[in-house]
């Protein structure tokens, strides 16, 4: 059994109430430039202040519905490759969600289970979607933790995150979705400086920080497995590519066969505040469904507005 922490609501709830709010499909507080989903406010807050780092952590974090349970697969994969051979039939990842086995720091906390993380092997694979900015100042501080970053064509990621809202929400209209992307309130959001903080940070420190783009890792998902695991500080060695080792983990992690395992078909992700059915967190795996979903002058309005605030990166 974990021992359960201090309740994080007991402990931040007066600050969370002081928060400015917004209320539209989901609620949220405005929390350092960022507007969080009210009810992980605690948990985020108590991550910030109690987290313990380890030096060979690696965070996988991304802006939700940009390929995080892609990442957390393959991430997975590289790393315990050796404890688990990625052609193994009994493979963890044949049998569980890719988000049971990296842990999801705002749920975590919230749960009051970080005790959990105590009893992680090291090196440890961590998952949040909060901004860079709001990771705690161990995470960020030189020498300490890696931060892999996922990013995604916007127009996909909000036909994406529609689909995965509604879900839960099922009168969610896409307008309504849309409209909180482009002034900013969307969950987490606003979406571009999410992206930003983690883009200069992988300028700032590229061997700390590694940011991939969706599009990048399914047009070569073998280069992308590559560096993946080399900037995790465990290379592929010349027999491992001579066995065919990063072909191995990219089928193992490829759409068609998790969609397709019995596990994603029918399980769910119990959360503190809301069940998931896993089958949500596999929907298309394309690029460019966008275009089923709006007009071609909301995507130049979308378009516009990131290539404006990404100005200056490689990223518009
Ligand atoms: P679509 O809704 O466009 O299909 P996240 O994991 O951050 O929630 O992102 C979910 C998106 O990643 C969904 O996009 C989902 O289909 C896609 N995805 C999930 N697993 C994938 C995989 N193994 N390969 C490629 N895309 C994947």
């Amino acid at each position: 059994t974990v021992p359960v922490a201090r309740d994080p609501k007991e402990e931040f709830g007066d600050l969370v109430v002081g928060l400015p709010r917004k209320e539209q499909f989901l609620v949220r507080r405005l929390y350092k430039g960022f507007w969080l989903l009210e009810p992980y406010v605690p948990g985020i807050l108590a991550f910030q202040c109690r987290f313990t780092p380890r030096p060979d952590d690696v965070f996988l974090t991304s802006y939700p519905k940009c390929g995080t349970t892609w990442l957390k697969a393959l991430a997975f994969a590289a790393m315990a490759r050796d404890a688990y051979p990625p052609n193994a039939t009994d493979h963890p990842l044949r049998r569980l969600n890719p988000h049971a086995c990296v842990p999801f720091m705002e749920e975590i906390y919230s749960k009051r289970r970080e005790a959990k993380l105590e009893g992680l092997p090291s090196p440890r694979l961590l998952n949040t979607h909060i901004a860079y900015s709001l990771l705690p100042e161990t995470v960020t501080t030189d020498g300490c933790c890696k931060v892999v970053y996922i990013y995604r064509d916007p127009k996909d990621m909000v036909v994406s995150l529609y689909h995965f809202h509604r879900r839960l929400q099922p009168d969610l209209s896409f307008a309504d979705m849309f409209d909180s992307v482009l002034d900013g309130t969307v969950p987490n959001g606003p979406v571009w400086d999410h992206v930003l903080g983690y883009w200069h940070a992988s300028v700032a420190r590229p061997d700390r920080v590694l940011f991939l783009k969706y599009e990048d890792l399914l047009q070569n998902t073998d280069e992308h497995v590559r560096k993946l695991a080399e900037f995790m500080g465990r290379p592929f060695s010349a027999a491992e590519e001579a066995a065919g080792i990063v072909a191995s983990i990219v089928d193992l992690c490829s759409f068609d066969k998790m969609k397709n395992l019995e596990v994603n078909k029918t399980g769910a992700i119990v959360g503190k505040f809301k069940s998931i059915a896993h089958d949500a967190f596999f929907r298309k795996g394309i690029t460019g469904d966008w275009v089923n979903h709006m007009s071609p002058k909301m995507a130049s309005r979308l378009d516009e507005i990131f290539s404006d605030k990404l100005r200056g990166t490689v990223l518009t």
